[in-house]
């Protein structure tokens, strides 16, 4: 009965999905980023140049207003000490005090500013609000076997540009084979060697597509570490308590199973 259920609900939402891909001509590469699999982490070092792209490319154009800027020292994500937190929020990002009446720097216990190009969405929840994968078939088996593939769609999409453009309504449209659709109105943001990294690390497209993901996935999803920490501690301790129950059941049941009479 339930397994007909399940079969009936995969097949009805078949075209739904099919149709949510795009058509199924979406390309989204299935990057090996360090957080995936249930005892994957953040890479602390590509936090901070996700951190950094995001700050002298996309801040250009995206808000991250749900992310206060002080998370930005904890353990488990970019993990920079408070001063430079403190030091980072008063040189890039100013907000209006409402009390008096003009802009002041930033500190860390604001969030980061939101959005200043209207056309542009908030960035904060964009890779949990993205699916890489899909289907097949609408099952969501790839979703089960690769993760949801937020963080790939928005390396892939970053790095997906085909150089191609068409006009639009007066609007200037690219061509992507990330985007579903396939023509995005947000030109290529990003070009080899753009930013450059203080450790002198890899700064073509394809190497600041993956870390800036990485940087919008440790946003949408801060504590991933600790709820997989949480997670597999609770599966161990129901492990344990199995065994234990086994083992005093058998104890319970020995006079009455071992009886050779009646
Ligand atoms: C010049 C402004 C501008 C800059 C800079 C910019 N973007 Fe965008 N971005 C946009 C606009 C506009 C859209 C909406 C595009 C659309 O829906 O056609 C967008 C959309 C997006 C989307 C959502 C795509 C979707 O599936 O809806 C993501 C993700 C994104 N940008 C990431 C980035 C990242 C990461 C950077 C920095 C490397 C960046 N953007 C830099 C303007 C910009």
């Amino acid at each position: 009965m339930l397994k007909k259920l399940v079969i009936g609900a995969a097949l009805a939402l078949t075209p739904v999905a099919a149709m949510a891909a795009g058509g199924g001509d979406q390309h989204i590469e299935d990057f090996a980023f360090s957080f995936e699999g249930p005892f994957g982490t953040y890479d602390q070092n590509q936090l901070q140049r996700g951190l950094q792209i995001y700050t002298e490319v996309c801040a250009a154009c995206h808000g991250l207003k749900f992310v206060p800027i002080r998370t930005l020292s904890d353990e488990g994500g970019p993990h920079m000490p408070e001063d430079q937190v403190r030091a980072y929020a008063a040189e890039y990002f100013s907000v209006y005090d409402s009390v008096e009446d003009e802009d002041r720097p930033a500190t860390p216990v604001d969030n980061f500013p939101a959005n200043t190009n209207a056309g542009a969405p908030d960035l904060s929840l964009m890779a949990k609000a993205r699916a890489g994968f899909h289907g097949p078939y609408g099952s969501g088996m790839n979703q089960l076997f690769k993760g949801m593939g937020g963080a790939e769609y928005i390396a892939s999409l970053l790095d997906g540009y085909t150089g191609e453009e068409k006009e639009e309504a007066g609007t200037t449209l690219y061509e992507n084979t990330a985007f579903p659709g396939g023509w995005i109105s947000m030109a290529p943001p990003l070009s080899d060697e753009l930013v450059e990294f203080s450790d002198g690390h890899a700064n073509d497209v394809r190497a600041m597509s993956q870390d800036v993901a990485a940087f919008l996935m440790w946003t949408a999803e801060p504590k991933m570490m600790a709820r997989q920490q949480a997670g597999f501690v609770g599966v161990l301790i129901l492990t344990i308590l199995s065994v234990l129950l086994y083992l005093t059941n058998k104890r319970i049941w020995a006079p009455v199973k071992g009886r050779k009479d009646s």
